[in-house]
């Protein structure tokens, strides 16, 4: 709790009385959303204290605060994965900070793999619900009473609020064709998943899968704060379109997509 306030005291400081409302996480190859914040301050990771530093190639490591769509963002450019070696705690350090600042909703984008049979490359998925699977939880632990509850309830961790809203979005901007809406499954990763894995999240009821997402996802429901996540869909597992996929084919879906995310988000905030 300390680590988190000197960090969040030393961007409060340099913010002065800028009063962020929304904090944005992108996801791997989905940054591009960036080229339209106007953005006021721009702070690299390593400066913050005590903030974890992005390790990634595909991810820079910057939070900028600005304007978007009228609304004033923390845009995270970057995030950290638990497969990076990072611990849960640091893992979801930054949203807690953010939190700490002041925002009252969190967005958040990944890239996924599909599982359900109809998804197509470069869909956007809005998260519904999700499966934990990560071998670590961020609220183990002497509970933090000051940002929430030891025992918070999960019954609506993506808020049917945000939900609707971006369905309205999606609509306005005339591509509900490419909207969808399941159960994100977050594994730790790095590896993708073996056949067998990807057949057994299905049966157990994802339809898309991925190694993020989830553990900032808790750590805002621990504390109360209304999420809003979309995968991007980069890689078909269902069976028969299963193939063999890397980081750049995931790039490359993730680039398709990134417009749809941008503007999704942008609407989103508008209607806020
Ligand atoms: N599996 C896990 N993570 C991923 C995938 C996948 O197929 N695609 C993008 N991130």
């Amino acid at each position: 709790m300390q680590q988190l306030r000197e960090a969040a005291a030393y961007l409060q400081q340099q913010l002065q009385d800028f009063q962020p409302e929304v904090g944005i996480i992108l996801g791997t190859g989905l940054g591009a959303l960036v080229k339209d914040v106007d953005v006021q301050h721009r702070f690299s990771y390593a400066d913050i204290p005590h903030f974890p530093v992005s390790t990634v190639e595909s991810h820079s490591g910057n939070l900028l605060a600005g304007t978007l769509a009228g609304r004033r963002v923390l845009v995270m450019q970057g995030r950290f994965h638990y497969y990076e070696g990072y611990t849960m705690p640091q893992v979801v350090f930054p949203v807690r900070v953010m939190k700490l600042l002041g925002i009252r909703h969190l967005f958040v984008s990944n890239a996924a793999g599909g599982l359900h049979p109809d998804f197509e490359y470069s869909d956007l998925m809005l998260i519904e619900d999700h499966l934990h699977l990560q071998p670590a939880n961020p609220l183990v632990g002497p509970n933090l009473d000051e940002l929430g509850p030891r025992f918070p309830d999960m019954l609506e961790p993506y808020a049917p609020g945000l939900l609707h809203l971006a369905e309205e979005a999606a609509a306005e901007l005339g591509f509900t064709q490419y909207l969808r809406r399941g159960v994100y499954a977050s594994l730790p990763g790095p590896m993708l998943e073996t056949p067998a894995e990807y057949r057994y999240l299905r049966t157990i009821g994802a339809d898309a899968v991925g190694m993020s997402t989830t553990p900032e996802v808790i750590a805002a429901v621990h504390m109360g704060l209304p999420v809003l996540a979309v995968s991007v869909i980069t890689d078909l597992a269902a069976p028969g379109k299963l193939k063999r996929v890397d980081i750049a084919d995931i790039l490359r879906a993730a680039a398709v997509a990134e417009p749809r995310l941008t503007a999704l988000f942008r609407r989103v905030l508008e209607k806020l």
